[in-house]
C-alpha cells in the first residue's frame, strides 16, 4: 500500500469519497425529509473536481467513491466519472446512487470505466419503499439494479438503513434477492445527525440482531480488503450474493477508518461526524497551487480524531448524510 496519506493513529488511506451535489432529488426521512431545501448552486466545477482527484491520486488515493446527495442529478457527473476512471493511479471509481436514473444511465457509466455501484434500497416492497423515500419510483430503483448487472459492473451492492417498524422484517426478503443475483446488501444502522433526533430514537435497531439471525442461518462472516468500506459481509454457500452490516456503534467501527472525504463545495472532511471541514477550494484554482494543496491536506490530516464521538451522543457538525457526502 503505497499511500502518502497517514494519521497520527497509522490508519492509512486510499480512499476518497468525494460529493459532487448536496442535491437530491427523494426525501428519505431520515436524510432529508423535506427534500433537499439549500440552494443548489456553488458546487465545484469538473476543471476543480479534476485537479482534486489529479492530486489525491498523486498522494496515493486508489479508489475514488463519488456521492451526492443524488450524484446522477449533475449533468456532468458521467464526464467527472470518465475522467477519474482516466486518472493515473485511481483503479477503481465506485458510485453511490438512489439509482432513480441508474437504469437509463448504468451502460453509459460502464462505458466510462465505472467499476462499482451502490445503490440505496430500504425497502423491497413498493410500498415500504414509497412510505420510507417519499418516492414512486421503486420499479424503476430495481431495474436499474438490474440494469447495473446487466451493463457488467463489476461490483454492484445495496445499502438498507435499518428502520424498526419499517424494514426490519425484510430480512428473509432480501436473502431471497441475493440468493441467485452476486449482489451485497449491507444493513446500516441508522446514525443520529444534528436534524434526525426523533427520528433516531424510534427508529433505531442495532445491527447485532441482524448479526445474530445470519449466523443462526448459517452465514459467515468474510475478511475485508483493503479499500473496502466499513461493513463487515457475510457469505453462505447457497447465496450468490452476501448480506453485510455496517454497524458505526460498535466498538472499534473507527479503528479501520480507511476513507477521507470531500464535500460538494471542496471542503475536506476527516470523519462524517466532526472534525470540521477544511476548505480545500482556493486551492483548486490553478495547477501551480498543487504544492500548497497537498501540504493543506497533510496539514489537516494530523488534525484527524481517533474515532467519532457518536456513542456520546455527539454528532459533531453533520447535519444529514446529503450534505456531507454519506
Ligand atoms: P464500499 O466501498 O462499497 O464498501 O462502500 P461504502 O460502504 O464505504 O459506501 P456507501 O456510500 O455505500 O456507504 C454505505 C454507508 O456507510 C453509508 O451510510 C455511509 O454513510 C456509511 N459510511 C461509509 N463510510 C463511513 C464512515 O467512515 N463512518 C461512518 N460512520 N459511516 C460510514
Ligand atoms: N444513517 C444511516 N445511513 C444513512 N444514509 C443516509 N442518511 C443516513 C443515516 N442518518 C444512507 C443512505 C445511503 C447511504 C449513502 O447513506 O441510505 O444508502
Ligand atoms: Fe437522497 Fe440518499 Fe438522502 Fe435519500 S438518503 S434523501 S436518496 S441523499
Amino acid at each position: 500500500d503505497r499511500t502518502d496519506l497517514e494519521d497520527r493513529f497509522g490508519r492509512r488511506f486510499a480512499y476518497l469519497r468525494l460529493s459532487i451535489t448536496d442535491v437530491c432529488n427523494f426525501r428519505c426521512e431520515y436524510c432529508l425529509p423535506n427534500g433537499y431545501q439549500g440552494k443548489p448552486t456553488g458546487f465545484l466545477h469538473q476543471s476543480e473536481i479534476e485537479r482534486l482527484v489529479s492530486t489525491f491520486a498523486e498522494l496515493g488515493i486508489r479508489k475514488i467513491r463519488i456521492t451526492g446527495g443524488e450524484p446522477l442529478v449533475r449533468k456532468d457527473a458521467l464526464e467527472i466519472i470518465a475522467h477519474a476512471a482516466a486518472t493515473p493511479g485511481i483503479e477503481k471509481v465506485a458510485l453511490t446512487t438512489n439509482a432513480f436514473n441508474l437504469a437509463d444511465q448504468a451502460e453509459k457509466l460502464k462505458q466510462a470505466g465505472l467499476s462499482a455501484v451502490n445503490v440505496s434500497l430500504d425497502s423491497l416492497d413498493p410500498a415500504g419503499f414509497e412510505r420510507i423515500t417519499g418516492d414512486k419510483r421503486h420499479a424503476k430503483v430495481m431495474a436499474g439494479i438490474d440494469a447495473a448487472l446487466t451493463a457488467g459492473i463489476d461490483t454492484v451492492k445495496i445499502n438498507t438503513v435499518l428502520l424498526a417498524g419499517l424494514n426490519d422484517h425484510e430480512l428473509p426478503d432480501f436473502m431471497e434477492f441475493v440468493r441467485s443475483r452476486p449482489i451485497s446488501v449491507r444493513f446500516i444502522e441508522l446514525m443520529q445527525t444534528a436534524d434526525n433526533g426523533d427520528y433516531f430514537r424510534k427508529r433505531h435497531v442495532s445491527g447485532g440482531e441482524v448479526a445474530e439471525q445470519l449466523l443462526a442461518a448459517g452465514w459467515s462472516p468474510i475478511k475485508r480488503g483493503e479499500t473496502d468500506g466499513p461493513a463487515v459481509e457475510y457469505a453462505h454457500p447457497d447465496y450468490a450474493g452476501r448480506i453485510g452490516l455496517i454497524t458505526p456503534y460498535a466498538a472499534g467501527f473507527c479503528d479501520g477508518c480507511n476513507r477521507l472525504r470531500v464535500t460538494a463545495r471542496g471542503g475536506l472532511r476527516l470523519c462524517l461526524f466532526g472534525n470540521g471541514t477544511h476548505d480545500l477550494r482556493p486551492l483548486l484554482q490553478d495547477d501551480a497551487d498543487r504544492p500548497a494543496l497537498k501540504q493543506s491536506i497533510f496539514d489537516a490530516l494530523f488534525q484527524k480524531d481517533v474515532s467519532h464521538f457518536l456513542h456520546k451522543g455527539d454528532y459533531g457538525d453533520t447535519p444529514n448524510l446529503a450534505s456531507t457526502g454519506g
